[in-house]
């Protein structure tokens, strides 16, 4: 039996704005997504979590048995997840899944098992399964861990890690990755609180496309949004915390007024921002979950549940992806 786990992913500037080519960054958080992979022998069909593995609801696993196994030449596999990420609220649960799942894969098969393999498959999984648009900025952080910032072009100012294209249809997109090293205190930690109401991507980013072109003179909210990511990951990488949470903030009022936040997100964003140097929005909003950077992440959790949101503590530089060892305790995997 061979085990994996990988990071979900909050995006601390540039939701949005990314899709109009200004940076965005993301940062690992200490959820995590585990995997065990186990050669089944006894039965004729793969299984997942004790029951039949049906394919067409789980492409991301059918693209990964039929990238490794061209041939289709493999016993059947178990497979078990589990995991802390919430489902479908913005923190990358999907990409962590299918890039533990590439590691546990590659130790199965007893290749190497690299974090940028893992980034780079897991990606093109993701893309297969969501129909071809899935940019790779969860998969990688998820994969590397610590600060990834995905741009439309090199960032001079930090460490390029390289490029990813996708093919979907005629259109070719090609994305810049890049990572850099921040100065956080270890007295800050990010909360993050859930709304419980699922936003959709797909319709928050139709609202922005929407508003752009009935309304072209708004472009500059996108590029003030990239200047503010910009200022922010400066901020980060010298340790100036208040300007992180103030660079935050403002980029919250910017999403705001582009129309996806939503009153829930509102709510725990007003009840966050006493105790914290900085709230926003994460991810495509419209429900989901929101970003507090705080000094007092017991106070900040405590007043975002008293309004109805769940909220965790999550520590910066969570690692990326990693082989579990067997004999780990579940609660070993935080
Ligand atoms: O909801 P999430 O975390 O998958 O974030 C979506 C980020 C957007 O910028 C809104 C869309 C995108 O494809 O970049």
């Amino acid at each position: 039996m061979v085990k994996a786990s990988a990071p979900g992913k909050c995006i601390l500037f540039g939701e949005h704005a990314v899709v109009y080519g200004q940076p965005a960054v993301a940062c690992s958080i200490n959820q995590r997504m585990v995997v065990e992979l186990e050669e089944e022998h006894k039965f004729e069909s793969w299984r997942l979590d004790g029951g039949i593995l049906n394919f067409s609801k789980h492409p991301h696993i059918r693209f990964l048995k039929d990238q490794l196994w061209p041939d289709g030449e493999h016993s059947p596999l178990k497979i078990r997840i589990r995991g802390t990420v919430p489902t479908a609220s913005g923190l990358g649960s999907s990409a962590a899944l299918s890039v533990a799942l590439v590691a546990a894969l590659q130790q199965l098969k007893k290749e190497k098992v690299s974090a940028e393999a893992a980034g780079l498959l897991s990606h093109q999984a993701e893309a297969f399964a969501q129909g071809g648009k899935a940019s790779p900025i969860d998969t990688t952080t998820s994969a590397l861990g610590g600060f990834i910032v995905l741009s439309d072009k090199v960032e001079e100012a930090l460490d390029h890690i390289g490029e990813r294209t996708l093919q979907q249809g005629d259109e070719t997109t090609t994305w810049q990755l890049h990572s850099f090293q921040a100065e956080i205190p270890e007295d800050t930690f990010l909360v993050i609180g859930n709304t419980g109401v699922h936003g959709s991507t797909s319709k928050q980013v139709a609202k922005v496309a929407k508003l752009l072109a009935e309304h072209p003179e708004r472009y500059v909210e996108i590029e003030a949004i990239g200047s503010i990511a910009r200022k922010g990951i400066e901020a980060l990488r010298t340790g100036n915390m208040k300007l992180v949470g103030k660079a935050m903030t403002e980029n919250h009022i910017v999403l705001r007024s582009l129309g996806v936040s939503s009153p829930d997100l509102e709510k725990l964003i007003k009840a966050a921002a006493p105790s914290s140097l900085g709230v926003k929005l994460t991810g495509s909003g419209g429900g989901g979950c929101m970003i507090a950077l705080t000094k007092n992440p017991e106070q900040t959790v405590g007043a975002i549940e008293m309004e109805g949101g769940r909220a965790f503590i999550s520590p910066f530089n969570s690692p990326g992806v990693r082989i579990e060892t067997l004999s780990s305790q579940d609660d070993s995997v935080q």
